[in-house]
């Protein structure tokens, strides 16, 4: 089959690789009919999260049942499904709390130290041998494990209506729901890609009473304002700290989001002090929130980040009583409920697409979203 492969940072190409198999009774084969490229994947693609055998990347993929293994039940050939980004049982202790990226069986390198690069999380699609050395779905074909745990079931809605509950909708949702809303909060998010796109539409779905949208990028910050209804600040021309707290009588955000993460724009003193601290990217989002936030507010962290950090701003989270919350979203947790808010038309996730394109111009698509280049926000990849 044809499948994206990244092979080097920023060398991915389009190969012909081996079909999957089923390889537990528990997996299914799906062949794949619309998968997405997500800011996380640029992190593999940029050399951030290290990767070094060739990998099929991709998270964010649905499809339709070709072939399932002996023990699935929920499912049969033939069914067209979304996938959730990470891999999980369903049975163990994390899974059983709901915090299905926290699974203790899918990943050979977990561990409850964390963060090591032996010691991980649970298992993610196409998202390096440290997350599993799973095959991702930016492919032809892909095998999904823990299929009936795993995947929803889709009718009559279009691909591209339901494609974003793989990932990125969910991701919006947790930073919004770990901030516990009660109504009429004001909500910044700091990045106004996908994620931070979806974060916004999520904080106007949970009862916010204002939602700003930050970024660099006039064009993403126009798509903030048409698609998530969102006011924007543009951080090249703003002291946006300043802007918030204008907004708020001087006290700061009820709620900042970091929807950048670890790579956030820097300049190269920084890039030169990040390098000499041994970081991997910036913690440049996470200040903006410490200042942006008011005291007793709360800083939601789904914007990705890697290696320990100096500079933390730890005193300042101190002294003005924050609470951070972070993590890989809840997908399983949430999907049933957002595809709910899907078919009843409350939330329309597919307007954020400026890109659509064969498969086969996946390493193109790789690099025109990773350089920002021809207005692009969301590529969705057609194999
Ligand atoms: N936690 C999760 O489960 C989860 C899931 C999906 C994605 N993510 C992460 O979310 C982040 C965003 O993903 P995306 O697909 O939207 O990526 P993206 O690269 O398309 O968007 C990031 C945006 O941040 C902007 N930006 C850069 N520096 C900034 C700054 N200092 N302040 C404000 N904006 C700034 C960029 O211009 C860009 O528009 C990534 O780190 C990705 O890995 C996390
Ligand atoms: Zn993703
Ligand atoms: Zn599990």
């Amino acid at each position: 089959m044809k499948a994206l492969v990244f092979h080097n940072p920023k060398k991915v190409s389009v190969d012909i690789v081996k079909d999957p198999e089923i390889e537990k009774d528990s997996d299914v084969i799906i062949k794949v009919t619309s998968t997405a490229i997500c800011g996380s994947d640029l992190h593999i693609y940029n050399g951030f999260i290290p990767q070094v055998k060739p990998m099929v990347l991709g998270h964010e993929f649905m499809g339709v049942i070709t072939e399932v293994g002996k023990d699935v039940k929920n499912f049969k050939k033939d069914d067209r499904v979304v996938v959730p980004f990470p891999i999980a049982c369903g049975n163990c202790f994390f899974c059983n709390h709901n915090l299905t990226p926290h699974c203790e069986n899918s990943n050979p390198n977990y561990g409850p130290e964390g963060g090591t690069l032996k010691q991980k999380g649970g298992a993610l699609f196409g998202f390096t041998d440290l997350y599993g050395g799973y095959n991702g779905g930016q492919a032809e074909f892909a095998r999904v494990p823990y299929a009936d745990f795993t995947l929803r079931k889709i009718d009559h809605l279009k691909d591209e209506e339901v494609l974003f509950l793989t990932d990125i909708f969910p991701t919006g949702w947790s930073a919004i729901d770990w901030a516990d809303l009660k109504g009429g909060e004001t909500v910044v998010v700091f990045g106004c890609g996908p994620v931070g796109i979806m974060a916004q539409k999520a904080a106007w779905l949970k009862g916010a009473g204002r939602v700003i949208g930050v970024d660099f990028l006039d064009y993403r910050l126009e798509i903030a304002r048409k698609s998530a209804k969102s006011e924007t600040l543009n951080l090249s021309n703003t002291d946006v700290v300043l802007a918030i707290r204008d907004m708020t009588q001087g006290r700061g955000a009820d709620v900042c989001v970091d929807a950048v993460g670890m790579e956030a724009k820097r300049s190269i003193w920084e890039k030169i002090s990040n390098n000499l601290h041994m970081q991997a990217g910036t913690i440049e989002v996470i200040k903006l929130c410490a200042s942006a936030v008011r005291r007793g507010g709360v800083i939601s962290v789904v914007g990705v980040y890697g290696s320990p950090y100096s500079n933390f701003p730890f005193g300042q989270i101190f002294d003005k009583g924050v609470t951070i919350k972070t993590g890989q979203a809840l997908v399983h947790h949430y999907i049933d409920e957002l595809l709910e808010l899907v078919k009843s038309k409350k939330v329309i996730l597919d307007d954020i697409i400026t890109h659509s394109l064969p498969l086969d111009n996946a390493a193109h698509a790789y690099e025109i979203f990773c350089d920002k280049k021809d207005n692009c926000l969301k590529v969705v990849l057609k194999p």
